[in-house]
């Protein structure tokens, strides 16, 4: 699904990324942990095109099979690329069914979009009043990262990247959104980045990945995650 093939990315001269090389498969859910700074929010604003995070002269970003290193992060996201940032914006003005009309308009009517919408609000556990006001006006963190869900599941992509997904979310949010991801993961690739091993109980990951100054230093199963929380990185990457 994604191949990422001696990727280095700076910003203001220093190495951010440094020449990592890891293949993310289809219908895997990978948990990618690491301490503060080790680059996991760099690594996913570079695969969706971010424009302040370019990739060096020798780094690939393959995206089923195609070399998307050099494409803008629109032509990314209509290839199948979803990234749910870290602090979910709000739109003043704005509501969600607003936006995803727009995105999918000449894809898909109105009428099935709001339909959908309702569908996965009530799935999700989204309070309807929540889709009458602008975007994440007002919305908890809980709700702002199921909003992002209700968007990727309706913009329909292969890979699906949520940036600390479970930052300000409460337990049972976060086994409601758990719970959806798991029966989403079909098809596609979903890369979850988390500090702890919280969301893992509820949603097991086909993989954990371990990212330390700009590089994926380990990989493994659930264990690993277990591993991470109780003795820590700097051990683990020792
Ligand atoms: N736009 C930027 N300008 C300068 N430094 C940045 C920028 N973005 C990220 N960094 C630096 O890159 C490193 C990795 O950051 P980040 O990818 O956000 O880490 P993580 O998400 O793992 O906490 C940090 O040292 C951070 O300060
Ligand atoms: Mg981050």
């Amino acid at each position: 699904m994604v191949y990422l093939k001696n990727l280095t990315v700076s910003v203001s001269n220093k190495v951010i990324l440094d020449n990592l090389n890891f293949e993310f498969k289809k219908n895997r859910v990978y948990a990618l942990m690491g301490p503060n700074g080790s680059g996991k929010s760099t690594l996913a604003y570079t695969i969706a095109g971010h424009p302040s995070y370019k990739a060096d002269k020798k780094s690939k970003i393959i995206f089923n099979k195609k070399n998307i290193t050099n494409e803008t992060a629109d032509k990314r996201a209509k290839q199948g690329i979803f990234l749910s940032f870290q602090t979910p914006m709000s739109l003043s003005g704005v509501t969600v069914f607003q936006l995803l009309r727009l995105a999918l308009s000449g894809k898909k009517d109105p009428l099935s979009v709001k339909q959908q919408i309702d569908q996965l609000a009530k799935r999700l556990h989204i309070k309807r009043e929540l889709l009458s006001r602008s975007l994440n006006d007002g919305a908890s963190g809980g709700e702002k990262k199921k909003l992002e869900l209700l968007q990727a599941v309706l913009l329909d992509p292969k890979l699906l990247i949520f940036d600390e997904i479970d930052t300000g979310v409460d337990v049972d949010a976060l086994k409601t959104i758990a719970k959806f991801l798991d029966g989403f993961k079909k098809g596609r690739t979903i890369i979850i980045i988390t500090h702890y091993n919280r969301i893992l109980k509820y949603i097991k990951p086909d993989k954990v990945l371990v990212m330390v100054g700009g590089r994926i230093v380990k990989e493994g199963s659930y264990r690993l995650a277990e591993q991470v929380e109780k003795q820590g990185y700097e051990k683990i990457k020792s």
